[in-house]
């Protein structure tokens, strides 16, 4: 159990494309746990393994309001989206701001679970959400790429 350091925008290593899982190893158990423990500490509902400076497909989220349905996702794949949404999208690596992006409103996603098990998620909404914008750190794209308009600052402090 640890809290890792959040890459922020700017660094390199948040463009770059992250490789595929192959094997769940202890060290990769115990990646997956420091992830959870840095998204809630966080407040985020989503993090992805390049933003804590590792480059594999390793995505957490948890969109649930009690924060307690926590979501792995390795090696995460996008099958089918359907419709669209438009609205705030924040990132724990641009601290502070927001900004408005469109996403499919519905998202269906394979990925395999801590062990190495193949699982099927699918989203609407907030999830949706989430799930894109995960699967996009994955191949080094920020959502401050796909914004409409200008990022604006939140009044939440993310310090
Ligand atoms: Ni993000």
């Amino acid at each position: 159990m640890a809290i890792r350091n959040i890459r922020l925008i700017g660094d390199s290593i948040l463009t770059k494309r992250s490789k595929e899982i192959t094997e769940v190893t202890p060290k990769l158990r115990t990646l997956i746990e420091d992830m959870l423990d840095t998204m809630y500490d966080a407040n985020g509902v989503g993090l992805a393994a390049p933003q804590i400076g590792i480059l594999k497909r390793l995505v957490v989220i948890d969109t649930s309001p009690e924060g307690d349905s926590p979501i792995v996702l390795i090696n995460p794949v996008v099958l089918e989206t359907d419709g669209e949404q438009t609205g705030e999208e924040g990132c724990l690596s641009v601290p502070g701001k927001s900004g408005v992006v469109t996403r499919p409103n519905y998202a269906k996603v394979k990925a395999y679970n801590e062990n190495m098990e193949e699982i099927i998620v699918e989203g609407t909404e907030l999830l949706a959400r989430a799930l894109c914008h995960e699967i996009d750190h994955l191949d080094g794209v920020l959502y401050v790429e796909k914004v409409i308009g200008d990022l604006h600052s939140t009044e939440e402090n993310n310090d």
